[in-house]
């Protein structure tokens, strides 16, 4: 059997991988679909809880494979987890071992950084495995260190590993050149327990920033201007968990399905999401030619035509999200007319081009941008995904093309989607997981 370089790809576990998804295309999407808790509140959230002195229950959260290596972590730290369901856990992280050793897990997945941030508040010490560039290009983290550095702590990069210290963290003003998602997080996280009050100016605004700053403040932190772009966080002395919290249907998971609702010329209705959150989504698809109807916590979205063709720069929030772009690009493959995507967050996020290509779709990909020449139809082949959204992009390509699609690499997808499969199977989308 001749297998793609792509395709010896090992999953978290270093286990070489050969699940592929096979989709029969060709089914406008209908019925409803539930939205999960968004997955990058949850990888903020988990690192959060050890900033508590004693025990927090969450709910809503997505089983995704990045949840659970995050948990792998926090029990390695010493924290007890029990799981209520596959959604809910309660966290003990009365007793963490600040001296574990957690370079080689945490150099497994980006939103590990997080862990700097959380241990620098509540040990004063932490190294972590830095991971390394991806699939969407350079990845720094000098934000980060930055606001650690202005805090007061000590960093220091070597042999592939950061470690930061702190005798004593002190609030004081930071401003982001960029409005980064994860270094207004991480500094937030760091924070939260030192003494006097941080301003962090020029924060980023994301849904998952403000969810962060609501869990810390119910286990009670005093973090105020979450969603603005000042955020300011009075230091407290502890926080002392005892209390539940439900993270934020994910804005992401919302809009892929939106987009494949569209793409795939369906009718659904996408349940347990927030509309506000969604707004840049709902504008652009009500201006290629689709529909979209809010009642309270429910979108119906359809489409009963071939959209046409438009020009999207992904921004931050509440700009239309990076996450969204390849799911966008895929409705666009198949547009009127000629669209323009300009990527206005990562260097090399448009690798899911090549791939539609060989789908039938003509797109000329340039380092930013890509220009879609709308084609009448998209044609099934295999394909090999690179990154997460890539994945997301690819299914909904496989559902809406003409004939049988494979979608191989599949560990990127488990990482953040949850049954993803089985969500698209119930809206009617004929799609089986298999392995080679
Ligand atoms: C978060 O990544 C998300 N990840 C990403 O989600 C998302 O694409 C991104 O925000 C933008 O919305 C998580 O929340 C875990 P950034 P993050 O810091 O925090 C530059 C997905 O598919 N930058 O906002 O790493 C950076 O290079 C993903 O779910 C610096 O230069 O993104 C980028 O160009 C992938 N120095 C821009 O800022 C820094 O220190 C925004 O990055 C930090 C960032």
């Amino acid at each position: 059997m001749y297998l793609h370089p792509n395709l010896i790809c090992k999953n978290l576990l270093g286990v070489i991988n050969l699940e592929k998804l096979v989709i029969q295309g060709g089914t406008p999407l209908r019925g409803e679909v539930n939205i999960s808790g968004a997955k990058n509140a949850a990888v903020a959230i988990l690192p959060a809880t050890l900033l508590i002195n004693g025990t927090c229950r969450i709910e809503n959260l997505p089983n995704i494979s990045d949840v659970k290596l995050y948990c792998d972590i926090l029990e390695q730290l010493g924290a007890k987890i029990k799981w209520h369901s596959s959604n809910e856990i309660t966290i003990d992280t009365t007793n963490i071992n600040c001296k574990e050793d957690i370079v080689e897990i945490t150099r497994k997945f980006r939103a590990s950084y997080y862990l700097i941030g959380s241990l620098l508040g509540r040990c004063g010490e932490v190294q972590v495995g830095l991971p390394g560039g991806c699939n969407l290009g350079a990845r720094p983290i000098d934000l980060h260190i930055k606001g650690f550095e202005a805090l007061g702590a000590t960093t220091n990069i070597t042999q592939g590993n950061i470690r930061a210290t702190a005798d004593h963290l002190v609030g004081t003003s930071i401003y982001l050149d960029i409005a980064s998602v994860g270094a207004t997080i991480n500094i937030m996280l760091a924070s939260v327990l030192a003494e006097g009050t941080t301003i962090i100016d020029n924060a980023a605004k994301e849904p998952h920033i403000v969810d962060v700053a609501n869990f810390l403040n119910t286990m009670g932190a005093n973090i105020r201007g979450a969603g603005t772009d000042i955020i300011k966080i009075h230091g407290v002395k502890e926080l002392k968990g005892n209390t539940s919290y439900s993270i934020v249907p994910d804005q992401i998971e919302a809009g892929t399905f939106m987009l494949a609702a569209i793409s795939s010329r369906g009718d659904i209705i996408v349940k347990n999401c927030i509309t506000k959150h969604l707004e840049s989504i709902i504008a652009k698809i009500i201006e290629i030619g689709g529909h979209v109807d809010a009642n309270g916590d429910k979108l119906r979205v359809w489409c009963n035509k071939r959209p046409t063709k438009a020009t999207i720069k992904t921004l931050p929030y509440p700009g239309f999200p990076t996450d969204l772009q390849p799911q966008m690009g895929v409705v666009l493959s198949t547009a009127e007319g000629t669209s323009i995507i300009n990527e206005g967050i990562w260097e090399s996020r448009f690798q899911y081009t090549a791939e539609l290509n060989k789908m039938g779709a003509h797109i000329t990909a340039q380092g930013k941008s890509a220009f879609f020449e709308g084609v009448d139809k998209l044609v099934g082949a295999p394909v090999y995904v690179t990154d997460l959204r890539a994945g997301a992009a690819l299914i909904i390509a496989g559902i809406s093309a003409e004939g049988i699609t494979e979608v191989y690499n599949l560990e990127h997808i488990d990482r953040g989607y949850e049954n993803i499969e089985e969500k698209f199977r119930k809206l009617g989308a004929k799609i089986e997981r298999t392995i080679e």
